[in-house]
């Protein structure tokens, strides 16, 4: 048995049908990430060792994203009390704090979270509140003059009253690991939706004179995402807060709202971003890169000094070296792109090296798949690869070679060679002159 001091249970059973998916709601990607990872991913850097997702039956893709934290399935969704019961039997049992956290409410900080850890110790219940306007259907917390959380009463059962206390429950709690499963025992469903409501173990709390306390957090950290709509403004933060950092981070958005952002994007700095840039996950950029306007990068590396763009693709695997040159309309997938090669027009290089100063001319394409397999294409140092080749894959082109424009290349070049294959050009003394002078007679003649 694993031993821990604080552990998270990040309820994820819902279906969320409002989303009108097929996937489960927490699936649904944030800056390029799930947003159930999201929630993991603050727990973690706050400081929770032991991290548990309560999932429902039959969500195997979910299972692999929490992975390797383990799951725990809610086979009916009673409440979320009941959700918080079916993690009884995965938890380790030692712990002293347990995090309550929903798996749609994708935000909130590490700080919030270690703000409510800390709170734990003098309270064996912390819940985090806030004050949405309005605000809502929300449970309301009932404190007592001395500010001390005495109950939540969800909306459906509260009376005018509690309707009009402006302090509202996120959802989120922290827990005394040595009381929770003792409060939750003694819940029951008997009240106005019929489920078991964690939150009542609040009153339970209370009435085994336990301390129970609020820590209160911002409205747009506790956004919960129950629709598509409401994930586009989730969405609008984080990338509000990505791009704030990579410009505190030393780069220069030229205009901000139109770079999108994934969760891991890491650029360096003195680096220029064009408008309209897409990122995509796991992309690094090194210092002194300037991506032009309409770039689109995914799982690649851009080496310090690169220039790259407009309209150019960086796909998976690419890997560009220090001062590389890639221009537009170039498309670069699983290649490996060595120091100051250019790659400045139209072209497509995928499962590829070129060499370090190599030029790869206009309308370049390395012919990779024959429709079965991928196959490998290696430009050596200084090559030169004239307009509009094709390099049929598997092939090799030795250092400092220079291909005719107009290629279709199939056999390796050795070092040093010329290689082109071009049907012989013939030119016809005068006979453009005398085709056009006699269709002008002819259509003369039509026009009478
Ligand atoms: C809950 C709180 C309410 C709070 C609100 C904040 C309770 C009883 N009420 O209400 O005080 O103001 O959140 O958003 O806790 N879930 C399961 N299994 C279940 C039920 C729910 O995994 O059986 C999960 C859902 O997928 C969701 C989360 O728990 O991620 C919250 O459930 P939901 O039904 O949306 O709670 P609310 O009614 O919004
Ligand atoms: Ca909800």
């Amino acid at each position: 048995m694993t031993s821990s001091k604080s552990a998270a249970i990040v309820l994820a059973a819902g279906l969320g049908t409002r989303m009108k998916s097929t996937k489960p709601k927490v699936m649904h990607p944030l800056a390029g990430r799930p947003m159930v990872n999201h929630v993991i991913a603050n727990l973690q850097t706050a400081g929770v060792e032991e991290i548990i997702a309560v999932i429902g039956p039959d969500m195997p893709a979910l299972e692999r994203a929490v992975a390797p934290h383990k799951t725990a399935v809610q086979v009916d969704r009673l409440g979320t009390g009941h959700a918080v019961l079916a993690a009884k039997e995965v938890v380790a049992g030692d712990e002293e704090h347990v995090l309550i956290a929903f798996g749609d409410t994708p935000l909130i900080s590490p700080n919030t979270f270690a703000r409510m850890i800390e709170a734990r110790t003098h309270a064996d219940v912390v819940v985090l509140g806030f004050r949405p306007a309005p605000p809502g259907a929300y449970g309301r917390l009932v404190t007592d003059e001395s500010n001390a959380l005495q109950a939540i009463v969800e909306f459906k059962d509260a009376n005018e009253e509690e309707r009009a206390i402006p302090l509202c429950n996120s959802g989120v709690m922290c827990v005394n690991g040595q009381k929770l499963f003792s409060l939750l025992d003694r819940i029951t469903n008997d009240n106005a939706a019929g489920e078991y409501y964690l939150t009542d173990i609040v009153a339970l709390a209370r009435e085994d004179n336990l301390n129970c306390a609020v820590v209160e957090g911002n409205e747009d950290e506790l956004l919960g995402v129950n629709s598509r709509v409401e994930l586009a403004r989730a969405e609008a933060l984080i990338q509000d807060q990505l791009r704030h950092q990579a410009m505190v981070n030393g780069a220069t958005l030229l205009d901000p709202s139109s770079t999108h952002f994934s969760f891991d994007t890491k650029l360096g700095k003195d680096v220029v971003v064009e408008p309209n840039v897409f990122f995509g996950p796991n992309v690094k950029v090194d210092d002194f890169v300037t991506i032009k306007a309409f770039s689109h990068l995914e799982d690649c590396r851009v080496g310090r000094g690169v220039t790259m763009g407009p309209y150019a693709r960086l796909r998976p695997g690419a890997d560009l070296k220090d001062g590389v040159k890639v221009g537009n309309f170039v498309e670069i997938k699983k290649a490996l792109i060595e120091e100051g090669a250019k790659v400045n027009h139209l072209s497509y290089i995928g499962d590829a090296r070129v060499g370090p100063g190599a030029n790869i001319g206009a309308g370049t394409i390395t012919c990779n798949y024959d429709g079965y397999f991928k196959y490998h294409t290696d430009i050596g140092a200084e090559a030169f690869i004239g307009s509009n080749t094709a390099l049929v894959a598997p092939v090799h082109i030795g250092d400092g070679v220079n291909i005719g424009a107009g290629s279709t290349i199939s056999k390796d070049v050795k070092t040093g060679d010329l290689s082109l294959t071009r049907a012989p050009q013939k030119n016809f003394d005068g006979w453009a002159t005398k085709f056009r002078s006699k269709q002008e007679a002819e259509k003369a003649k039509q026009k009478k």
